[in-house]
């Protein structure tokens, strides 16, 4: 069964198309939304040999001119680093102006590329393909683009709509457990911000959707991309509702920060939601009991509820405070009210101000919390080679 789901940008919409199979449809998919006379596919090592290689001969097969361009897999390759030497394979591969990118991957490929399209010849079509979960629910959708640098997540960047967005859940197929379980995590929260129905069915289906069960994946895809359709629509440059899609990323990115991108984003993102929910409870923000059934149904999904040895609340709020959503030295936390239902702050906004002895003591208490303590896939540094 396929879907459509419409995303308004700045400019012009795009559509985001969910269809199993649909990889073997881009020759048509990208001529319909993109003139270009040369396509630059890029891929991460580990994406490029299981898919790369065929997304290419499938694009050349129906006469277009297409080049695989590849990075080593993993977070610590979002870089200014591999943009440089990804635009620099471009321009001397003769990439012109009339050429686009086609992003295969998963959310590093797709916030790399996309920040390698947003500025190649100052900016040149992008296409994204998503390959992981978390990039086909969460980081192929909003056109925020970027990379990492020594002070921070995602700090340099821009946004860069895609002119689509070509979801093939068939390409999950080679994603390893501990990879899928990483994309669950924004879908929870996308249901904590946005959708309590969406949160019931996780918590009833959660054996399903880790057996992979194909109706639960492509039911809760689509579900996840709507809601992430909807807020980006509504607010495209984050203007305001928009930053709720950060719920969790706060201490998610402090996490990853402070332990070297070694926790992958998903599993600080489900530390993270619980976390904030803690937050807010503590606050007097969050209705009591939010944390304890995210973090519930986050671990039924298998992914961690607790930081990590190392991660504790002063550190954690040390490396957050030198986090982008950090304003004028105090500590702002995008929050719900109950699951599936934002708290707007008194000023009217979508974040809220939370005193750092409010948090310490709410982070301490997640702590203290049972983990089973799944496992990680560790740092991966994509040492595959094509
Ligand atoms: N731009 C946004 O709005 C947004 C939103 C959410 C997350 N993000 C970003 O996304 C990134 C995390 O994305 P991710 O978890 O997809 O990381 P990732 O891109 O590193 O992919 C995870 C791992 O899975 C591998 N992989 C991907 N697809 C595969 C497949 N089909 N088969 C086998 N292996 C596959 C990759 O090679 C990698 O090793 C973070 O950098 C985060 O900041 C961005
Ligand atoms: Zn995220």
């Amino acid at each position: 069964m396929s879907a459509r789901v419409e995303v308004a940008g700045p400019d012009a919409a795009y559509t985001v198309h969910v269809e199993r199979g649909a990889i073997a449809a881009l020759p048509a998919l990208l001529q319909s939304a993109v003139t270009a006379h040369a396509w630059a596919v890029i891929a991460d090592h580990t994406v490029a040999v299981l898919h790369g290689g065929r997304v290419r001969d499938t694009l050349r097969d129906a006469g277009i001119d297409a080049r695989l361009f590849t990075f080593p897999a993993g977070e610590r390759h979002k870089t200014r680093a591999e943009w440089a030497v990804l635009s620099d394979a471009m321009i001397d591969a003769g990439i012109g102006r009339d050429g686009a990118v086609l992003a295969l991957g998963g959310g590093v490929t797709t916030d790399l590329a996309g920040f390698v399209a947003a500025t190649y010849l100052r900016g040149v079509p992008l296409v994204l393909a998503p390959s992981s979960l978390l990039a086909m629910v969460d980081a192929a959708i909003g056109g925020k683009t970027g990379v990492d640098v020594p002070g921070g997540k995602n700090l340099v960047g821009a946004f860069h709509q895609p002119r689509l967005v070509v979801v093939d859940p068939d390409l999950l197929d080679t994603l390893p457990d501990a990879v899928f379980a990483e994309g669950l995590a924004e879908a929870v929260k996308h249901a904590a911000i946005a959708d309590v129905a969406q949160l019931d069915e996780l918590e009833h289906d959660a054996a399903r959707v880790l057996a992979r069960a194909s109706d639960a994946v492509e039911a809760l895809v689509r579900r996840s991309v709507a809601i992430k359709a909807g807020f980006v629509s509504a607010d495209p440059l984050e203007g305001g509702r928009r930053a709720l899609l950060n719920f969790g990323h706060t201490i998610a990115h402090a996490i990853e920060r402070v332990t070297d991108y070694a926790v992958p984003h998903g599993h600080a993102v489900a530390i993270g939601v619980v976390a904030e929910a803690a937050i807010g409870e503590a606050a007097g923000i969050t209705a009591p009991g939010t944390a304890r059934r995210l973090a519930t149904v986050l671990d039924a999904l298998g992914l961690p509820t607790a930081p990590p040895d190392g991660c504790d609340a002063d550190a954690l709020l040390d490396a957050a405070a030198g986090d982008k959503k950090a304003r004028a030295g105090v500590l702002r936390y995008a929050l719900i009210a109950r699951i599936g239902v934002p708290a707007r702050a008194a000023d009217g906004g979508w974040t809220h101000a939370i005193d750092a002895s409010i948090a310490s003591v709410a982070l301490a208490s997640t702590a203290h919390r049972a983990s089973p303590g799944h496992p990680s896939r560790g740092p991966d540094d994509g040492r595959v080679v094509v």
